[in-house]
């Protein structure tokens, strides 16, 4: 059987993989602009790591391509795609330093292209997300944790705000009563998007700071930056351990809300 092929999104603090072996730096073209990604092996996995405000943090939330990245991983034949996503926390049983396998979100951006569908020729649907992230990847994550000995938080409801400013205490006491857990700029559409593409997608929230007004201080990036920094190489463990722990059939149905994929979203831009 041919090795399980595996995208990993590297989210803020999160540009590389110290344990990628072999790592090759590679653009993919898509309908939607290039994506960059650099290309590996670990134990047996093809690994296709993709840092979402690129290498060097250049890109805000907002101005990501996510389309281009979605698109990108299903042209190469990936299924399985685990995402990091720094947050701030709303919670005290989930303090700077916690690992969160959410599992349900709440969308609260405003201006982002947030579909590949977008009516006429490419049609309209609306797609399921009762369950939004992948059972199966997210027990191998938890498992890839366990067999780590490290502890990761089983769910969690990451909400999603537009950015690139950092929130008001005010919005975070709403948020708080909406039922958020965490909150950060980046989740969405990338999920919606990777289930539109009919990918199994799971992510792995790492927990920076306390939310505006929770925090006894004013919020810095250098500070989400600095306790990235600290948890960067168990991070980097993990990841690959998970990508180990992935197997190439799954029996989920992240597959079947998929709507109909059109060829010219794989096209290259250079193409005739
Ligand atoms: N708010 C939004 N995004 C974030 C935060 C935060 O407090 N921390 C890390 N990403």
């Amino acid at each position: 059987m041919a090795p399980a092929k595996v995208a990993i999104i590297g989210g803020t603090g999160v540009y590389e993989n110290a344990y990628l072996e072999d790592p090759q730096e590679m653009i993919v073209e898509t309908g939607f602009g290039q994506a960059l990604f650099c290309r590996g092996h670990y134990r047996e996995r093809e690994i296709y790591f993709l840092a979402r405000h690129g290498t060097g943090h250049g890109l805000p939330p907002h101005l990501v391509n996510y389309r281009a990245n979605i698109a990108a991983i299903k042209k190469l034949g990936i299924s399985a795609v685990i995402a990091t996503a720094a947050v701030g926390s709303l919670r005290q049983g989930m303090p700077p330093g916690s690992r969160v396998v959410i599992d349900q979100f709440i969308d609260f951006t405003k201006g982002r292209p947030a579909t590949f569908y977008e009516g006429g020729e490419e049609g309209v649907i609306h797609v399921d997300l009762t369950e939004p992230y992948c059972p199966e990847l997210r027990q191998a994550i938890l498992r890839a944790g366990e067999t780590l000995g490290e502890r990761i938080i089983d769910g969690g409801c990451y909400l999603c705000t537009e950015g690139p400013r950092f929130e008001t205490p005010a919005e975070i006491r709403m948020f708080a009563l909406w039922g958020g857990d965490l909150v950060g700029m980046t989740n969405v559409p990338e999920v919606v998007l990777a289930r539109e593409a009919g990918l199994c997608y799971a992510t792995i929230a790492l927990v920076s700071n306390f939310a505006a007004g929770i925090s006894p201080q004013a919020l810095s990036h250098q500070e989400v930056l600095d306790e990235m920094a600290r948890g960067k190489d168990s991070l980097d463990r993990l990841l690959m351990a998970v990508a180990t722990e992935i197997s190439t059939g799954r029996n989920c149905s992240c597959s079947l809300g998929a709507g109909p994929w059109n060829p010219d979203w794989e096209a290259s831009n250079d193409e005739p």
